[in-house]
């Protein structure tokens, strides 16, 4: 038997759109019995709308890459366990797709190295910013390349707790996405260069008083505010009640805030307020980093 644990995500941390991304200890899990009839199961916190068939992403992904490296396709009995809210901005399709690619990857007898499945996973998912935390740990940087994506760990982040704010309602990427102009006035790129540029220095040093201003962005929360009414106030409150950094947690709706040890119930109080007056309901949960990324194990 093959387990298979995939982090959540989160992307952007601000102004690191599509580049920068950091994994969290919240899991989805897969769990795959050879020499099986075919069979999905669903367990976990979120199953609704998530198909048990053929066009489950997980086991699409699983066949994509078995025909990749010309595999022929096992009789497997496969158990999902979702505890990543989907459409929420914390990397359940990454999760799916990642997930997917190692639990194959390890049945053929781990033919590709991480590197490699992250260039696959890339190809699936379109932007590299879940899926590179998603297979590394920690807080990464995915670099467009000639031919892929170069992934690079900032760090692992010890001292650093996440607050997440998971609004009840789901926004889709695309949509997400759709709002924002498809060119951009030079001084939001440059606003946007710097501060990720100061956001690097700070993960590298752990020098987290540089995080409120390395995580402000000028490129898409202030477009997508007009989708999450409270977005910015939201933002805000976490920094009053003394969070290092808030930012929009990938497309939305979820929002983060990186946070020292000790400080979790004044930030989840004040961002839950915050937001609970523009009439959203969220639930807050407090979260260490991962520094693993998806993980692997034979069961016997
Ligand atoms: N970076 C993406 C976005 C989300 O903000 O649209 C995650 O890939």
């Amino acid at each position: 038997m093959i387990r298979v644990k995939i982090p959540a995500t989160s992307a952007n941390l601000g102004p690191g759109f599509d580049c920068l991304g950091l994994a969290l200890q919240l899991y989805n899990s897969i769990t795959i019995e050879t020499d099986r009839p075919f069979q999905i199961s669903l367990t976990g916190s979120y199953c609704n709308g998530i198909p048990a068939n053929e066009n489950n992403l997980i086991w699409k992904t699983m066949c994509h890459f078995w025909e990749l490296i010309h595999f022929p396709t096992p009789s497997v009995a496969l158990t999902f366990e979702n505890h990543i809210p989907p459409a929420r901005g914390l990397g359940s399709s990454s999760a799916a797709i990642v997930g997917g690619l190692v639990a194959a990857n390890t049945l053929a007898g781990s033919p590709y190295s991480k590197y490699e499945l992250l260039q696959v996973a890339n190809s699936i998912e379109g932007h590299p910013d879940n899926v590179t935390p998603a297979l590394y740990g920690g807080v990464t940087l995915s670099v467009p390349i000639e031919g892929g994506i170069l992934p690079r760990v900032l760090g692992l982040l010890p001292n650093l707790k996440a607050v997440v704010i998971i609004p009840d309602t789901v926004l889709n990427t695309e949509k997400a996405r759709g709002i924002l102009p498809p060119q951009v006035p030079r001084s939001d790129a440059v606003f946007n260069i710097s501060h990720v540029g100061l956001l690097i220095e700070a993960f590298i040093r752990e020098d987290y008083a540089l995080l409120k201003e390395g995580m402000r962005d000028a490129l898409h929360q202030n477009q997508r505010a007009a989708l999450i009414p409270g977005l910015l106030e939201t933002l805000e409150a976490a920094l009053q009640a003394g969070a290092y950094g808030s930012a929009l947690s990938g497309s939305g709706p979820t929002l983060l805030s990186l946070i020292p040890e000790g400080l979790q119930e004044e930030v989840c109080h004040s961002m839950i307020t915050k937001i609970n007056q523009y009439g959203i309901r969220a639930q807050a949960i407090v979260l260490d980093i991962d520094t693993d990324g998806a993980t692997s194990s034979t069961i016997l």
